[in-house]
């Protein structure tokens, strides 16, 4: 099993990011059982939030990999950490939206749950100071963020990513309603899927009772976020996965 060098190169508000004794170009992220919500208004520490984010995350990257998606995963090696490779981040969130939910309800006249087709594709500045503003290509260029042809890239992956996920989620009861994701390069310079795509991240409906099973629990202040995670476990992974993690000692 790999062992973690306890050196700390980054942590972020849910995710701790650790060196590889002797790999450099690979980190651990071990996914921590903080939640914060409502640009840090809201925090809170959930026993087993980690973990669960974790395995839904490799989950999905698995199923992206499958489907030719370059992703930053290697491995879990514990529920809660993820053998990754190490890349640079670009400062994107890369916002993917099927139906208009959130912030776009409260920012511009579209209909509750509207079908958007084709999706909402948006860009924000993933930049505490400045309140992850929203961005254009123009802006994105201008601050050399990425450039354009990286921006088309991305654009054309998040598509893919946003088809084969929606596909393989509706097949497991749910619907993803909408997510962010990000990018960086690894050490061939090539443009590769990072960070995490959990329910912290995303928004995914019962695809009967539209109920959340997302971090929108916490943002109204509900109870059950963890169960509603733990949910999505169980969806998502198969018997023999759960199996392996001992899901139900986690
Ligand atoms: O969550 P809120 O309504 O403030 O933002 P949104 O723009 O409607 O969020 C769209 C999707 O991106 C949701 O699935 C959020 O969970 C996700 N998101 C995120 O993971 N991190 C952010 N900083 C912003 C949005």
């Amino acid at each position: 099993m790999t062992e973690i060098k306890k050196e700390l190169l980054y942590t972020g508000k849910a995710k701790d990011v650790y060196k590889v004794d002797g790999e450099d170009d690979k980190v651990i992220i071990k996914f921590r059982d903080d939640i914060t919500a409502l640009d840090g208004g809201r925090k809170d520490t959930l026993s087993k939030k980690g973990a669960y984010n974790a395995l839904i995350s490799a989950k999905l990257f698995e199923v992206l990999e499958e489907h030719g998606v370059a992703t930053q995963y290697i491995k879990l090696v514990e529920p809660d950490q993820m053998l990754s490779k190490s890349l640079d981040m670009i400062p994107l969130e890369v916002i993917c939206r099927n139906i208009a939910t959130g912030s776009l309800l409260r920012k511009y006249p579209f209909h509750k749950n509207q079908k958007l087709e084709p999706p909402v594709m948006q860009f924000d500045y993933k930049n505490d100071v400045y309140h992850d503003p929203m961005l254009n290509d123009s802006i994105i260029t201008a601050l050399e963020i990425a450039t354009q042809e990286q921006l088309d890239k991305i654009r054309e992956i998040t598509h893919v990513i946003n088809k084969v996920l929606s596909k393989f989620l509706i097949d497991k009861g749910l619907i993803l309603v909408d997510f962010k994701i990000e990018f960086g390069f690894d050490k061939d310079g090539k443009l590769v899927l990072g960070d995490e795509i959990s329910p912290d991240t995303t928004r995914l409906w019962d695809a009967e009772t539209l109920d959340n099973f997302d971090k929108d629990i916490f943002r109204k202040g509900e109870e059950g976020v963890v169960d509603a995670y733990h949910k999505v476990v169980n969806l998502v992974l198969t018997d023999e996965e759960k199996d392996k993690w001992n899901v139900e000692k986690i």
